[in-house]
């Protein structure tokens, strides 16, 4: 058996980054089988990854306030389950149910993202991980199984969702998206004309969706119409962005934004930031992701500054982020 001091000698490191995501159009309606428009944002999470020589998985991740994290193999995936470690302990339990391996691995991520902007550090953690992880152990893996062992994971500890935060975070760019990853198509575009603005109220998407969940009980032909309609909405604006149809893409925006209105999960912050987009002579606007807080987006008519002091003016926070970033990737390997 080789000493520790061989092990750390020896020790094989693998880094790897994935992005945040900004979900353009669809949200809601994605978590029933519907497409969806999403692009990933210039914000990566990090993750590096080796063996420790130990039965035993460790975890630094200052960004998430955890230090000297530690759990026993036969303990992965068992209570307590600290928020921030819970998508890449239970996908490393799963990892190894398929793929077992005699020693444990230490794990440290770096942040770029800052959490209560909702851009979906989640996935970004659990997508930049699986790379790591699968590139440790020389598994290679199509983007679909990628994505197959991350949304596994996911739905394993969030019960809920449609998983286009994770393609997004594998495929990057930006990409219209059904569930689960079912078609993934790249749409290339150039990065996008948009002003995002942050309404200081952090939501919770499981609880959105769940209030959702629930109108669609009580109310199923008229959820259903909704959803279909913003169905026809993605698909005008998947043409739309082939097409660089900047104004279109706006009316299609307000228009998509009106029946997330309908569906209750718009709010007064999130409309005043839109309504003062527009008069600022956006295209058009709507809120971005589950609702009830976080952001809005606008599509710029070219005139930037005016929409971003508009938001700034109704108390919204300008997110100087980048559109259509690149997907996950390793940043460096010894191996
Ligand atoms: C949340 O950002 C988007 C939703 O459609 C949920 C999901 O797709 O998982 C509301």
């Amino acid at each position: 058996m080789e000493s520790f001091i061989e092990i750390m000698k020896n020790k094989k490191i693998v880094s790897a980054s994935a992005p945040g995501k900004l979900m353009l159009f669809g949200e809601h309606s994605v978590v029933y089988g519907h497409p969806c428009i999403v692009t990933a944002v210039d914000q990566r999470l990090t993750v590096n990854i080796h063996e420790n020589g130990e039965d035993v998985f460790t975890l630094e991740a200052p960004d998430l306030q955890l230090h000297a994290y530690a759990k026993t193999m036969e303990d992965l995936g068992k209570k307590p389950l600290p928020k921030g470690v819970r998508f890449i302990e239970i996908l490393y339990k799963n990892f190894l149910k398929k793929h077992p391996q005699e020693r444990g691995i230490h794990v440290t991520t770096r942040n770029e993202f800052n959490h209560t902007f909702g851009f979906g550090s989640s996935s970004a953690v659990t997508v930049a991980f699986a790379k790591a992880l699968t590139t440790l152990y020389d598994i290679t893996l199509t983007n679909k199984d990628l994505f197959d062992l991350c949304y596994e994971a996911v739905i394993e500890v969030q019960g809920v969702g449609s998983g286009f935060d994770i393609a997004a975070a594998i495929w990057g760019g930006t990409i219209f998206y059904v569930p689960a990853a079912e078609e993934v198509i790249q749409l290339n575009v150039e990065e996008l004309p948009l002003v995002v603005g942050y309404t200081g109220i952090k939501a919770d998407t499981p609880t959105i969706v769940r209030m959702v969940a629930s109108l669609k009980n009580r109310e199923p032909d008229k959820v259903e119409q909704i959803f279909e309609n913003i169905t026809v909405i993605v698909k005008k604006a998947q043409q739309a962005f082939i097409d660089d149809d900047k104004q279109f893409l706006g009316n299609l925006a307000s228009n998509n934004q009106d029946l997330l209105r309908e569906l209750g999960v718009s709010t007064k912050e999130l409309d005043n930031l839109i309504k003062a987009s527009e008069q600022a002579g956006s295209y058009g606007a709507k809120l971005s992701g589950a609702g009830g807080g976080d952001c809005m987006i606008a599509f710029s008519n070219g005139n930037k500054s005016n929409i971003e002091k508009a938001i700034d003016d109704a108390g919204g926070k300008v997110l100087h982020i980048k559109t259509n970033a690149p997907g996950v990737r390793i940043e460096s390997s010894n191996k």
